[in-house]
């Protein structure tokens, strides 16, 4: 008998997606985005992003069946985002979920929007060890994670105390004039500045501290930081060496980044680190972990960029391996949890 499949529906923040997935097969994906409507105010606005659901839902949901190639009334299991995100955008999602799961008569699990952000990595690389380190990074999260079970045992190690790592980025792009959202901008600044020219500093070096916060990053001082050092340029009439502050900016949260994952997965005895999140698309980032992963012995996974940015394979990805677990649904009356943990 073939393998359940499964209708998954993310709308936590600016990106409506719908992906059907069979086992661990990717079958469709489709995302439409608002991101063009928020940029010109310089961030996310949630009424504007619940409009953008709900007018690009149908659509969205259309285009991924015909492009599967299946009927609604094939579809075994729906997963939707249940948090985190914005309260707005994710009851879109979730209504609709909850519409198609009673009409359809079939079971529906609101599931973890950042796990999902892993789980993806299995339609890309295949199964899971059994064992591993989830590094996830976005302008939202900034989490290590140990997972045993993708589905059933996922425990966070630390996250940030402060600002997420795009978020960071984003910021550092504004005080620069960067178009939002300035981590890409501010990514390919860095790449053509030098990073040793300036030394800004790196939150919660694991060397100083060695045991509370070992797991926990912290951005927000570092941000403060930069801000002062380009005030201070300006104030003075000098020009602001704009690549080299990006490069030396980059450099900071990328130490941290990939020094507490290897770290993670030292202390753990995990040979495997899964990367997730659309700041996974960070130059920097890739190629630091890459390297410090080489030299521990340990293997990177890293799935290609369209799976790291928000996406419905990520949410059908982790409905799939709930239902291949044995998983009990949700209880039908879950609401959006914005601040799901
Ligand atoms: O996962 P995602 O699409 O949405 C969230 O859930 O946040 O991540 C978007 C974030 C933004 O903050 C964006 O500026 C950042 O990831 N980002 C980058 C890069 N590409 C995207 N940050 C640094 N370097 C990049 N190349
Ligand atoms: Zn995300």
């Amino acid at each position: 008998t073939a393998e359940p499949l499964i209708l998954g529906i993310e709308s936590t923040c600016d990106e409506t997606g719908v992906a059907l997935v069979r086992d661990r097969e990717l079958l469709a994906d489709v995302t439409a985005t608002s991101m063009d409507q928020h940029a010109r105010y310089g961030g996310i606005i949630p009424e504007i992003a619940s409009r953008a659901h709900l007018e690009s839902f149908l659509p969205t949901m259309r285009a991924a069946l015909e492009k599967a190639g299946v009927d609604l009334d094939q579809v075994d299991a729906i997963a939707c985002a249940a948090g985190p995100g914005l309260v707005g955008s994710l009851t879109v999602g979730i209504s609709a979920a909850k519409a198609l799961a009673a009409s359809l008569n079939k079971p529906l699990y609101g599931v973890n929007h950042v796990i999902g952000h892993l789980a993806v990595d299995e339609l890309v690389d295949g199964p899971f060890p059994d064992h591993f380190v989830g590094l996830i990074v976005s302008g939202g999260h900034s989490n290590l994670l140990d997972v045993h079970n993708i589905a059933t045992d996922v425990r966070e190690l630390g996250g940030t105390l402060d600002d997420a790592a795009g978020e960071a980025f984003d910021k550092v792009g504004r005080m620069l004039g960067t178009p939002y959202p300035g981590g890409p901008h501010v990514d390919r600044l860095a790449q053509a500045g030098n990073k040793k020219a300036i030394r800004f500093p790196r939150g919660l070096a694991s060397s100083k501290d060695k045991n509370a916060h070992r797991y926990d990053f912290s951005f927000s001082g570092l941000k403060t930081a930069v801000a002062r050092y380009v005030e201070g340029l300006e104030q003075a009439g000098r020009q602001v060496p704009a690549e080299d502050v990006c490069a030396g900016f980059s450099e900071a949260v990328n130490d941290s980044l990939t020094a507490k994952a290897v770290l993670a997965a030292q202390d753990l005895g995990c040979s495997t680190i899964v990367v997730g999140g659309g700041y996974s698309a960070n130059s920097r980032l890739r190629e630091l972990l890459s390297a410090r992963a080489q030299s521990a012995g340990l293997e990177v996974r890293l799935p290609p960029l369209r799976f790291c940015t928000d996406n419905g394979a990520q949410i059908a990805a982790i409905g799939s391996a709930l239902v291949r677990e044995g998983v009990e649904p949700s209880d039908p009356s879950f609401g959006p949890d914005s601040g799901l943990s």
